[in-house]
């Protein structure tokens, strides 16, 4: 998208300042209509299609706030950047949780708004593709997976095309990469959207405990089974029946979830009547459940029938090129809680510890490592002062010093990896190394 097409609609009724903005943008390239009040602002909104409203948070009739309203009626595909006094900061924070983009205080550089208004075009960019993200609605509210790694550009797609179809699904992968949000995503794409969507982590009930949640109980089964209770398999009737950490289910769960699955329908405990469910199943798992089966702990017959179409989630550092976007992402998630000013970049040396660091607990982990950041950090860049002593190097680094060679080699080989589809023979090809050397680094990296 060239910059020229973005069209922007500046309201503000300080004409020097309003001037001013016009040809700054303008001589930057966009289209810039503007005017002094919301009033006349509303008509044009009526006539053009902006990408992008920058308006001051004070204004006569209406307030930014109200103003944020009203536009999201009329023109919500269009991005707001409010201007505040410092007086007003609070107030424009608070139209940043109503959706505005972002907020420029009194006085600002000309730089600022430029800079503002670029990251409003990349964002939109990216939107629009829908390259970058897996974006949905759940609960009603909008969730965005993020991810341009091919093994995730390859979940996403994967998502879509099994979204509409009853299979089971199962979904592996280490704790925090994400395995939630993927099913999540599927009964988002489904036709079961409207109806329920149940997680149960298998792992935090007693087995009969567990058994009767799943499939309900009649009255006096056992001791405390006062009243008859449905079922969670019951209740999800039409939905999607999310099972976590299907690994920590007994062998004599197990059997009884093969039976569920495989006849539709279910027994409560101590019942004799059956009972039909059409629920779609999708189970996750951290653990290497084929090493379950081995060693006799997960029936085989029961994997099989969940594993109809297997999606793995590779752990974050085995995609490195997704950990630049995912900070992006929770920073102007957490940007929108701050009440301080937004941050607005990365330090180089915050970035370096961010892209060589592990990530054992991996976006998750990523996740409460931004957000403690930007609660600690005072300014808008975002610094190894703000990140957990552990992931920043003992040494002092010289500020422009790059990453050594063995984080450099170990991002590479991990972006190649990711690029063959972790194709061992392909990957030592394009290294120019033989396949053992590989195996030997990716085992060195934990790769
Ligand atoms: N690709 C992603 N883009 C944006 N947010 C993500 C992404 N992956 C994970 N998250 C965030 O990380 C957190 C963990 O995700 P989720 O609960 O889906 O992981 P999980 O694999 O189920 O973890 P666990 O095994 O610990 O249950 C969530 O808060 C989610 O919002
Ligand atoms: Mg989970």
């Amino acid at each position: 998208m060239a910059e020229s097409t973005i069209k922007i609609l500046l309201i503000d009724d300080d004409y020097v300042l309003r001037k001013g903005c016009e040809n700054l943008l303008a001589g930057a390239g966009y289209e810039v209509l503007s005017c002094r009040n919301p009033e006349e602002g509303m008509r044009l909104l009526r006539e053009n299609d902006f990408d992008i409203a920058v308006t001051d948070y004070q204004m006569p009739v209406m307030n930014g706030i109200e103003f944020m309203r009203v536009l999201q009626r009329l023109s919500p595909q269009t991005d707001v950047i409010m201007i505040t006094a410092y007086a007003t900061i609070e107030m424009a924070v608070e139209a940043m949780r109503l959706g505005a983009f972002d907020y420029l205080q009194k006085p600002f550089q000309p730089d600022q708004l430029l800079e503002t208004v670029r990251r409003v075009v990349q964002k939109r960019q990216v939107g629009k593709s829908g390259d970058h993200e897996l974006k949905f609605d759940f609960d009603g509210k909008t969730m965005r997976i993020i991810g341009k790694s091919k093994a995730m550009q390859q979940i996403f797609q994967i998502s879509h095309k099994v979204a509409p179809t009853n299979s089971t699904v199962l979904i592996t992968g280490e704790s925090g990469t994400g395995k939630e949000m993927i099913a999540r995503a599927i009964h988002a794409f489904s036709h079961r959207k409207d109806k329920p969507f149940f997680a149960m982590d298998c792992g935090s009930l007693v087995e009969t405990l567990f058994e009767s949640e799943l499939f309900g109980h009649v009255k006096g089964s056992f001791t405390g089974a006062s009243e008859t209770k449905h079922g969670t398999l019951e209740l999800a009737d039409q939905g999607t029946f999310f099972f976590d950490e299907i690994g920590n289910i007994s062998l004599n769960v197990q059997a009884k979830i093969l039976r569920a699955i495989q006849e539709k329908e279910i027994r409560r405990v101590g019942g004799t009547d059956t009972i039909r469910i059409d629920v779609r199943i999708i189970a996750a798992t951290n653990q290497n459940i084929e090493e379950a089966i081995q060693n006799g702990q997960f029936r085989e017959d029961l994997y099989y029938r969940l594993s109809v179409i297997p999606i793995h989630l590779p752990a974050l550092r085995e995609r490195p090129k997704d950990i630049p976007l995912l900070i992006d992402h929770f920073v102007s998630r957490y940007n929108q809680k701050r009440q301080k000013k937004p941050i607005k970049n990365v330090s180089e040396a915050a970035m370096n510890a961010l892209l060589t660091y592990s990530w054992p607990g991996n976006v998750r982990e990523l996740q409460n490592v931004i957000e403690r950041a930007a609660v600690i950090e005072e300014g808008t860049t975002l610094t190894i002062k703000g990140l957990p002593e552990h992931m920043v190097q003992k040494e002092e680094k010289p500020s422009h010093t790059m990453i050594s060679m063995a984080e450099m080699e170990k991002a590479h080989i991990a972006n190649v990896l990711d690029s063959t589809n972790r194709n061992i023979s392909q990957s030592a090809k394009i290294l120019k190394i033989d396949r053992k050397t590989l195996y030997d680094k990716i085992r060195k990296y934990k790769l």
